[in-house]
């Protein structure tokens, strides 16, 4: 049981969401609500690049999982007309599958690498001189017999999403002509997001009830969705045409959401750091063994919001409990 919960709230992606998360992506900049600096920027790269004919340059978009860093590529492949190609950093085995992908693309194309941060290195190599020169150098051979082969590539954009950019390697990271990093958002652009996607699914909510979905989705627009199927499930079930206050507070206690928006698993991580690790700090290595969960979700998914919201802090001994994370547990009794 703790198992489903844990995985319903998580801000990444199940599986058996694609469609539902397809269906509610914003389907033109107007619906792409929040993340104003990183818009203002984007609107007027694309602006220019039209003006001028020319690709769009690439582009690096951080941040934790469930922001919108997908639907912002998908958007802007709609708005300059563009091809959008996508792959995945850890879908790409071999130097020659990469190298397909590139010979293949058309004049400015997007080319769309979701967790660019896990591509192998030396595939990774590929696309130095790809993205920087619109060439590709392919060694041809071994030891005193290698040459390299050069072809050249039309000219396409790199759309790089990463949920840790700290993991990018230099020379990959420099070759970005932009880089934006997603923030979580505030209740008031969350609230605006979930009245767009009620619309969608020919709902109808309650003002108190969207914005108390809004405050507990964690910052995330993907939550938010969740938490509103879950809703839909109680709307349809009760047989009304209207969303209560009522049925979104089943639908959090269905889910495991606190009043504070944390789920199973964040009040697990703050409880093993208080009963296991005097309140920290403790380092991820330990935590990770404790929890039974892998360090990169801790850091990735859980970490983030975490520390946006004061629970924790980073210390160079690791992460530690704030003051607010034991009177928050001392509240809610775990
Ligand atoms: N700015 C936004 N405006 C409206 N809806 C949004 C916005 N950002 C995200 N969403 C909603 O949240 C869902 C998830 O967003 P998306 O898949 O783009 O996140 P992501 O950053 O790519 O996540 P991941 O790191 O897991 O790939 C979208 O389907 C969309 O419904
Ligand atoms: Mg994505």
């Amino acid at each position: 049981m703790q198992e489903i919960n844990t995985r319903e709230v998580s801000p990444q992606l199940n599986h058996f969401e694609k469609d539902y998360d397809q269906k509610l992506r914003p389907s033109n900049f107007s619906e792409y609500i929040g993340q104003k600096k990183i818009m203002a920027n984007i609107e007027l790269m694309v602006q220019s690049s039209k003006m001028r004919s020319a690709a769009l340059d690439h582009l690096l978009l951080a941040g934790p999982p469930g922001l919108g860093k997908t639907s912002l590529g998908l958007l802007l492949a709609k708005e300059m007309g563009a091809q959008m190609h996508m792959i995945s950093g850890p879908g790409v085995e071999k130097k020659g599958d990469l190298a397909a992908v590139l010979t293949n693309l058309q004049r400015g194309d997007l080319l769309f690498i979701d967790e660019i941060h896990r591509l192998p290195i030396a595939i990774e190599e590929i696309l130095y001189s790809a993205i920087e020169d619109f060439r590709l150098d392919i060694i041809i051979g071994q030891g005193a017999s290698a040459r390299t082969m050069q072809i050249d590539l039309e000219p396409f954009t790199l759309i790089g999403a990463t949920t840790r950019s700290g993991l990018l390697s230099n020379p990959l990271r420099d070759r970005f002509q932009a880089s934006f990093h997603f923030d979580f958002y505030n209740s008031e652009e969350l609230a605006l997001i979930i009245q767009n996607n009620t619309q969608k699914l020919s709902l109808s909510l309650d003002q108190e009830a969207i914005f108390e979905i809004s405050k507990r989705s964690r910052g995330t627009p993907r939550i938010a969705n969740r938490i509103l199927r879950r809703v839909r499930d109680f709307i349809v079930v009760k047989g009304s045409a209207q969303g209560t206050l009522p049925d979104v507070m089943k639908a959090m206690q269905l889910l495991d959401i606190d009043h504070c928006g944390l789920d199973q698993m964040d009040r697990k991580i703050l409880t093993v750091m208080r009963d296991y690790y005097s309140n920290g700090p403790v380092g991820i290595e330990a935590l990770s063994a404790t929890l039974a969960e892998d360090k990169s979700t801790i850091e990735e998914v859980y970490e983030p919001y975490l520390l946006k919201e004061g629970f924790l802090i980073r210390t160079p001994r690791g992460r530690a409990l704030t003051e607010k994370a034991l009177q928050f547990l001392a509240e809610v009794k775990v």
